[in-house]
């Protein structure tokens, strides 16, 4: 029962708030007192750490060669042996702090192959539970509460990993006539990934991003979300809020901002409250499992 609560952000898509979920999902449980782990898997840029102003820190790392072990190493066939060669230093060299409470794994390069590697490895088993095996048998015993991982906007061996991993997908949409569309590819992916391998990867949140209260379609495309969605929906949607997007450019959260504009606290707001519902779902489901192993 030590094991930490697990989400990943994901949706087939690019550009629906993954990343800027991520992170403010990830201070929003640091808020409520949890030790939180985010995980970059998005690729090479270092959106992630860019929301919390490490990205200099891990540029410069990337410059003068430090950058070894990083995130992609520890899908390297040989990771087993490197964590042994190096001891304890092996994780804690992969992990930044933040000073908005949460730590991170940053991003590398290294990922960019890491799809293609990934395709070379002939069963299918140890191809998709990498991450889920890395984060197992070295980032569980660190003992945090919850793990997020934030994930490209494609269907590929790395977003496999991350599904597999975190087994719950919380996946941001926006408001329009196609989104519908993506949330249900999104359900029917996780379907496949359930009937092909043994695991079962729930859709936990699905949560609107970039709302637009002063438009009429906004609201009916909410309703017709929370009619397609009842048991995912989440409990509050993300005003579109230029105070967002002006954050990430300075290297920050939402939650860092000395003098928030209204929308800014309302997407404050609603993070607490959506990440408040994660935490008890995601603890609900995992008490849930606990029981039925014990039965
Ligand atoms: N609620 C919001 N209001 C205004 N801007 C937002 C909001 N949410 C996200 N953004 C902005 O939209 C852009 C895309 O967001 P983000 O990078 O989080 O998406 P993503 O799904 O991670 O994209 P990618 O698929 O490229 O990884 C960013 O510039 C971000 O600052
Ligand atoms: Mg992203």
């Amino acid at each position: 029962m030590s094991r930490s609560i697990r989400a990943c952000t994901f949706l087939d898509k690019g550009g629906t708030g993954k990343t800027t979920t991520a992170a403010h999902l990830g201070v929003a449980l640091a808020e409520q007192g949890m030790d939180v782990l985010l995980v970059d898997l998005a690729g090479k840029q270092g959106d992630l750490v860019k929301h919390f102003g490490r990205w200099d820190t891990v540029e410069a790392q990337i410059a003068d060669e430090d950058d070894w072990p990083n995130v992609s190493t520890v899908f390297q066939d040989q990771w087993d042996a490197i964590a042994e060669k190096l001891g304890d230093a092996a994780v804690e060299n992969l992990i930044l702090e933040t000073d908005e409470g949460v730590d991170v794994i940053p991003a590398h390069p290294g990922l960019d192959s890491l799809d293609a590697e990934l395709g070379n490895v002939d069963d299918a088993q140890d191809r998709y539970s990498r991450l889920d095996s890395f984060l197992n048998e070295y980032i569980e015993p660190l003992g945090y509460d919850a793990i997020l991982v934030d994930l490209p906007g494609l269907t590929n061996n790395v977003s496999y990993n991350g599904l597999w991993a975190a087994r719950n997908v919380v996946a941001p949409v926006e408001m329009g006539p196609f989104e519908s569309e993506q949330a249900e590819a999104l359900r029917a992916d996780l379907d496949t990934i359930g009937a092909n391998f043994d695991v079962d990867v729930e859709l936990a949140m699905v949560l609107p991003n970039k709302v637009d209260t002063r438009t009429k379609l906004a609201e009916e495309y909410l309703d017709a979300f929370e009619e397609a969605y009842p048991d995912a929906f989440a409990p509050a949607f993300v005003p579109v809020s230029q105070d967002i997007r002006n954050a990430a450019e300075s290297g920050r959260t939402v939650f860092a901002l000395e003098e928030p504009s209204t929308t800014a606290e309302r997407a404050r707001d609603a993070f607490l409250e959506n990440a408040e519902a994660l935490a008890d779902r995601l603890t609900d489901e995992r008490a849930a499992a606990a029981g039925g192993e014990l039965a």
